[in-house]
This record gives C-alpha cells, sequence and structure tokens, in this order.
C-alpha cells in the first residue's frame, strides 16, 4: 500500500450547531438531536461499531463477490454489526436510496464504493452532514463534490490509471507495437472504468503500429460483452487484441470468439484486468494472455484505517493496493491465491 496527504479528525471545532452541538459519536442521542456536521465527523473508539457498507451492485461478478466477502469476513472476525443491504440492480439511484438508508439507520460509519462517481458524490456529503464519517473503497467520487479530508475520510483502492498502463505496456512490449485493438470499457462514469481507459489508450497512443479500432462500455458485465464482441469483432474483422477492463468481461468475449469460430490467444489475444482464478486458469490454457492485478481483498486495510482514524492518528486520504501483472510466465505460482 501506498499513502499520499494525511488527514486527522478535528472533534468539536468543526460541528456545527443547529439544532444541538454535536457529540463525540460515542453516544447514540448526539445523533438522535439531528446534529450537522459541517467538516469531517469524528468517530469515537468503541468495542464495536454499527458499520454501513454501501457496495455497488453487479451480476455474476467474482470480483465485486470477493469483495463483499472480504469486508463482511473482516467486520465479523472484529464483532462489529454490518448493516448491509447488497442491492437488486446495478442502478446508481438505487445505491443513492440504500446510501440513505444508512444514515437514516445512524450508522457510525459508512464504507461506500460508488457505482457512479457523480451520481453517488452528493450522498457522501450527506453522510458527512449527519456526521457519519465515510470512507470510500474500491471507487472514487467526484472530488468537486465531496471532496477528500472534509466530505470523507480516505480513498482505498487500486490505481486504475496504473492498471490500464500495465496492460498497456505489456501489450506494447508483447507485439513489438502491432496490433488493432478492440476496447471493452468498464461502467460509463466509473473510475476504474475511465481510468483504465485512460492509462491504456494514453500509453498506447505514441505507438504508431497501434490501433483502437473500436472502444466502447460493456459495463463490467458478462452478457455484455459477449453482445459486443459478436457484433465488433464482425464489424472489424483485422482485430487482432481485445483490451477487456475486467475478468468478466473477458468470459463473455472468449464464448463470443469460440461461437464464432475463433481461437482465443491464437486469432485474438485478450488482454483483461482483475487476478481471478477462472481467468488465471484461462492464462494456463492460452486463452487469455494477460491479467493484470487489481486486488478485492479490501477487509482488513479498511477495518485497519477506520480504527486508526477512531484512535485520531492521521490517516492518508488516498491508499493504494500495489497491482501485479500475471502472464504464462507466473500464472501457475500466483493461481494458489487466486480468488
Ligand atoms: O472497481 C473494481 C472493478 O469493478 C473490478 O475490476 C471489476 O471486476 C469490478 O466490476
Amino acid at each position: 500500500m501506498t499513502a499520499s496527504t494525511l488527514v486527522r479528525p478535528i472533534a468539536f471545532s468543526l460541528c456545527s450547531l443547529l439544532l444541538v452541538a454535536c457529540g463525540d459519536g460515542s453516544d447514540d442521542s448526539d445523533k438522535d438531536q439531528q446534529a450537522v456536521c459541517t467538516s469531517l465527523p469524528p468517530l469515537a473508539v468503541k468495542d464495536t461499531y454499527k458499520v454501513g457498507f454501501a457496495q455497488l451492485y453487479e451480476e455474476k461478478g467474482p470480483w465485486r463477490d470477493a469483495n463483499t466477502a472480504s469486508m463482511l469476513d473482516e467486520a465479523e472476525q472484529r464483532g462489529y454489526e454490518m448493516v448491509f443491504d447488497p442491492g437488486t440492480k446495478p442502478d446508481s439511484a438505487q445505491q443513492v436510496a440504500r446510501m440513505q438508508a444508512l444514515i437514516d439507520a445512524k450508522v457510525d460509519v459508512i464504507f461506500l464504493a460508488a457505482h457512479d462517481e457523480t451520481v453517488l458524490a452528493p450522498s457522501v456529503v450527506a453522510a458527512r452532514r449527519a456526521c457519519i464519517p465515510t470512507f470510500l473503497v474500491d471507487r472514487a467520487v467526484d472530488e468537486s463534490i465531496a471532496i477528500p479530508g472534509e466530505d470523507y475520510v480516505a480513498y482505498l483502492a487500486s490505481d486504475f490509471r496504473q492498471e490500464g498502463v500495465l496492460a498497456a505496456e505489456w501489450l506494447i512490449k508483447e507485439t513489438g507495437g502491432k496490433a488493432n485493438i478492440i476496447e471493452l470499457e468498464g461502467t460509463v462514469g466509473s473510475s476504474p472504468g475511465v481510468k483504465r481507459k485512460e492509462g491504456f489508450d494514453e500509453t498506447i497512443a505514441g505507438e504508431e503500429g497501434m490501433t483502437i479500432l473500436a472502444s466502447e462500455s460493456a459495463d463490467f458485465n458478462e452478457d455484455q460483452a459477449y453482445e459486443a464482441t459478436k457484433r465488433l469483432v464482425e464489424d472489424h474483422p483485422s482485430v487482432d487484441v481485445i483490451y477487456s477492463h475486467n475478468d468478466g468481461m473477458s468470459f463473455g468475449v472468449i464464448t463470443a470468439l469460440e461461437e464464432m469460430g475463433l481461437e482465443p490467444g491464437v486469432d485474438i489475444k485478450i488482454v483483461s484486468i482483475d487476478g481471478t482464478a477462472k481467468a488465471t486458469q484461462y492464462i494456463l490454457d492460452e486463452k487469455i494472455a494477460v491479467v493484470v492485478e487489481c486486488n478485492p481483498k479490501f477487509g482488513p486495510i479498511a477495518f485497519d484505517t477506520m480504527e486508526a482514524y477512531a484512535r485520531g492518528e492521521n490517516v492518508p486520504l488516498r491508499v493504494s493496493n500495489v497491482d501485479r501483472v500475471f502472464d504464462i510466465t507466473n500464472a501457475a505460482e500466483y493461481l494458489p491465491e487466486a480468488y
């Protein structure tokens, strides 16, 4: 993990007096009286916490499932009460409603993985106003709406832009800078969707022999990637690389190519991101060429960071996972730890 600017809780001075003074968060009666915090709320040191987790919803998402399990398991191990509604559809408005339900439930603290950077940002501000400290996990929010260190405590995630750069660098080396690429992007407006594209596209921009034939969102969704692959490969028969922003979409790509009579890994190289066990096995089967890691196991670092904040320690505004690159040279070694 790497860290950047530090933030420290500022207790009473930044809580405004609307109906009553803000307390230190250790007593539910403070919140019952509708205190309003005008800056980062403190978090009391307690034996147990009521923790709200506003996870985004994804269908058939092995990464998301591993991420959720890590958060829930860690909360259970620490004896914390987890308030968690998984949601029923990949919809930002529904996630906004789930954030509001956590605020209404007066949880002590919220962990949020935002489906959309912009749509969820006001919910972070609403939590801060309700004197609930929020930690962003995995997905960022629009910093012009929810300000780091003022509206939320810290953002813990992979460096999505760097993941795109690593994918591009691997591909340039492997192909000698020659490739006709179809790019399948993640969810529109999501931080990994935006940054993985930015890092990859900017890195290959200097390579004259590399062209992005088409780039569109398949929403981090296997079925949408399957449909998009069939259509885009037919429209662009010169394609020899598909860069897919996550493993789930890569599985849809493989199914589509095989149905079209094409051999993944031979006719078309697949470049993926995540590091699921299934994708790692596909590397060993030579169907996927490379997977850039995106580690989903956030539970321990998320709760360690929360507890450090409660103790009044300096907490970095940004905590970044350091991700690895897996290809045929090291996939077998990684497989036992893959999820
Ligand atoms: O935000 C992390 C990304 O979200 C993972 O790459 C992906 O699998 C998930 O959809």
